[in-house]
């Protein structure tokens, strides 16, 4: 099979890696790709992410079997859809379905309708009135963006004052555009994060397993909320009895809910959960694609053949039993740019990646990274790499991890130290 990864971040690397060890895999393209993923995939640089033309013109000249989209922007915009209707497979839900994500709002409603457990939320377009309402809360609190702002458009509050800066900033400062014209504002809930995978064909499901991302910039889960500096699989508190209650009142019904409304899910449903003191999960968001960094450690977990999930979804054809066998434990550790989630600097040469590439177990997924005039790397991105290594247990794997990212260096790179720590 010919296949057409879209994106170009350290998910993308991991899954143009995954997806070329498949016996299955004759060629693997990526639109646009990366310097760094060019050891797996033919990067068609030229081809935007988001350039859908361009996208279904390269997956129609190289004879494409399968396009997998990364990312959520062109799916928000229905990039899926216009493959499918030029009769290409893709993975990847449409627009309409992709709304699980690019409207907060909608997801809210939609688990309303479906009786999937959630916080309470209210939504507002009017900054006046959810100025009033945080006062009213006088409490802590979650203010949301409604629609897609990279991860970043999320401020978990401790008091109305806090909250209140918050709302100024997504709705008069408009830091995130018109994704913050319409504003949730959400019981804060309690508990332990996990995040849990589920690939459907739109009727059929495959669910994947758990991981863990750590969101905040700083350690201790201080600082700012960014698009991951770390994840782990599998999270020990998610108990094969807490796995069953995730798949019975969180995925079903999302998948069966999808379907009954007319916009069938066609692809792989991240849900983001907060596990209370009872093992109850609720849903903190849902994702319409693989989560980054979080896809890092699942595929160097995964024992069996992804690919030919990925396209029996694609292809409305998902076999149910398939069984993808999973090693102990994958973590990965994000190496970011001095600054992010706020402004960094790029084109900074990183050193020692040979040497930490030569540990064993120890994978290095690119996720902002290019090659320099003298053909060596320099940062590219906020988040640079995922060193990602697997291990007989989180802690192992863990320490392979840092291991190897120690051997890394760059002006100003960050990384958290205590990833994987809760797990161990
Ligand atoms: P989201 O982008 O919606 O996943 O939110 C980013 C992060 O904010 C989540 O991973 C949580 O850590 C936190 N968060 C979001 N919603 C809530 C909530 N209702 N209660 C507590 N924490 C939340
Ligand atoms: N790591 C969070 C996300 O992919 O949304």
């Amino acid at each position: 099979m010919r296949v057409l990864v879209v994106g170009s971040g350290g998910r993308e690397h991991a899954l143009a890696w995954k997806i070329a060890q498949s016996p299955r895999a004759e060629r693997v393209l990526a639109a646009p790709g990366s310097d760094g993923m060019a050891d797996v995939a033919e990067c068609h640089r030229e081809v935007a992410a988001a350039d859908a033309e361009a996208v279904l013109t390269l997956a129609r000249t190289a004879r494409v079997d399968l396009v997998v989209i990364g990312p959520e922007d062109p799916l928000a915009v229905g990039m899926a859809d216009r493959l499918r209707e030029a009769d290409i497979a893709v993975f990847g839900p449409s627009a309409a379905a992709a709304r699980l994500e690019s409207s907060k709002s909608f997801a809210r409603e939609f688990m309303a309708r479906h009786g999937i457990p959630q916080p309470r939320f209210a939504v507002f377009d009017e900054l006046e009135k959810a100025r009033a309402h945080v006062e009213a809360v006088a409490g802590p609190c979650v203010v949301k963006a409604d629609g897609l702002a990279a991860g970043k458009g999320v401020a978990v509050c401790d008091d109305g004052a806090h909250a209140g800066r918050a709302l100024d900033e997504i709705m008069a400062a408009r830091r995130f555009g018109s994704a913050g014209d319409t504003v949730l504002i959400e019981e804060r809930l309690a508990g332990e994060e996990a995040s849990y995978y589920a690939i459907t064909d739109g009727e059929r499901i495959v669910t994947l397993a758990a991981a863990q991302d750590h969101k905040r910039a700083l350690d201790g889960d201080r600082g700012e909320n960014t698009g991951g500096m770390g994840a782990y699989s599998p999270v020990p508190l998610v108990s094969p009895a807490i796995e069953a209650r995730i798949r019975e009142q969180v995925v079903v019904p999302a998948i069966r809910g999808m379907a009954k409304e007319g916009t069938p899910f066609v692809g792989v449903l991240y849900c983001g959960l907060m596990i209370d003191a009872h093992g109850a999960p609720r849903v903190v968001e849902f994702n319409v694609r693989f989560g980054d960094p979080e896809t890092q450690p699942l595929v160097v977990r995964m024992r069996g053949d992804l690919l030919p999930v990925l396209d029996g979804a694609a292809r409305g054809a998902l076999d149910p039993s398939a069984e993808l066998g999973w090693e102990d434990a994958a973590v990965c550790v994000v190496l970011a740019s001095g600054g992010y989630p706020r402004d960094y600097a790029v084109g900074l040469p990183i050193r020692g990646l040979d040497a930490a590439a030569r540990a064993s177990d120890v994978v290095l997924f690119h996720a902002g990274t290019r090659r320099g005039a003298d053909g060596r790397f320099v940062t590219a991105g906020g988040r640079v790499l995922g060193v990602t290594a697997r291990g007989g247990s989180v802690a192992e794997a863990r320490a392979r991890a840092y291991a190897a990212a120690d051997r890394i260096a760059f002006d100003g790179m960050h990384l958290r130290r205590d990833i994987a720590a809760r797990a161990t």
